[in-house]
C-alpha cells in the first residue's frame, strides 16, 4: 500500500484502555485491546504522516515509525495529549478513557476485612471535549463511540457536544464490533447529521477508510 495523502501531516493517535489505580497491586480498566488506535497508527505511518501514539497499556508492538508515548491512566493521557495539542493536524481519539477513577490510591495494598466495600469514584476529565474547546479551525478532531444501545441518538449528541469532525460509533454488542475483535462494524457521524454506515471490515480496512473521511475533510469538501 502506498499513498502519500497525508504526507506533511502531524497526527496524533490514542488507544488502549487507561488503568485507574485502586492500590499499589490493583487498577480499574476496560476491555480495549487497543487494536483500532493502532490499526490508525500503522495506516497513517503508510500513509506518509508523522505519527504520534500516545497509548495505554496494551499486548500489542507499535507499528514501526510511530513515535510511542505511552502513559497509564486518563490523566496522564490527558497531560500527554494536552502537551502536544498545538501541533498536530489531526487528532483520533480511539483509547477508552475510565470516565471515573478512585477517589484514592491506597499506598499499601488493600486488606481484605469486612463483606463489603464501598469504592469512591470520581470524574477524570473529558480529553475529546477540552480538544473540542481548544480546537483551532485547520485542526480535525476524530472521536469514537462504543455504545450499547441508541447508537445514533448518542452519537450525533456527542458529535455536536465535543465539537467534533466526526465520530466513528460502534454498537459493541454486535458481534465482529468492537473490543478484543480483529473487525468492527461502525457508523460514520458528521456534524449536521449525515451517518453513513460501513460493512463489516478489519480494523486496518477501517482505519483506512477513516483516514480518506480525514483527507475529505481537509480537502473542505463535504462527506460522501
Ligand atoms: O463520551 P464517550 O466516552 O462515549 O466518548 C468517547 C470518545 O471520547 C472517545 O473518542 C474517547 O477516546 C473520548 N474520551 C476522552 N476522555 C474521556 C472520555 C472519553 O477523550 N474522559
Amino acid at each position: 500500500f502506498t499513498r502519500d495523502d497525508l504526507a506533511g501531516l502531524q497526527v496524533l493517535i490514542t488507544a488502549g484502555g487507561t488503568r485507574e489505580p485502586l492500590d499499589p497491586v490493583r487498577y480499574l480498566s476496560n476491555r480495549s485491546s487497543g487494536k483500532m488506535g493502532y490499526a490508525l497508527a500503522r495506516a497513517a505511518v503508510q500513509r506518509g504522516a508523522r505519527v504520534t501514539l500516545v497509548s495505554a497499556p496494551t499486548s500489542l508492538l507499535p507499528p514501526a515509525g510511530v513515535e510511542l508515548v505511552s502513559v497509564e491512566t486518563a490523566r496522564e493521557m490527558y497531560r500527554a495529549v494536552m502537551e502536544r495539542f498545538a501541533e498536530q493536524d489531526v487528532v483520533v481519539k480511539a483509547a477508552a478513557v475510565a470516565d471515573y477513577r478512585p477517589v484514592v490510591c491506597a499506598e499499601q495494598k488493600i486488606k481484605k476485612g469486612t463483606d463489603s466495600l464501598i469504592l469512591e469514584l470520581v470524574r477524570n476529565p473529558d480529553i475529546l471535549s477540552e480538544l473540542g474547546l481548544r480546537k483551532a479551525p485547520r485542526q480535525i478532531l476524530v472521536g469514537f463511540a462504543a455504545e450499547t444501545e441508541d447508537l445514533e441518538a448518542n452519537a450525533l449528541q456527542k458529535v455536536e457536544k465535543k465539537n467534533l469532525d466526526l465520530l466513528v460509533a460502534n454498537d459493541v454488542t454486535q458481534p465482529g464490533a468492537g473490543f478484543g475483535s480483529d473487525t468492527n462494524i461502525v457508523k460514520m457521524v458528521y456534524p449536521g447529521g449525515h451517518i453513513q454506515p460501513l460493512p463489516l471490515m478489519d480494523k486496518l480496512s477501517l482505519a483506512h477508510r477513516i483516514w480518506d473521511a480525514v483527507v475529505e475533510l481537509r480537502s473542505g469538501k463535504s462527506p460522501a
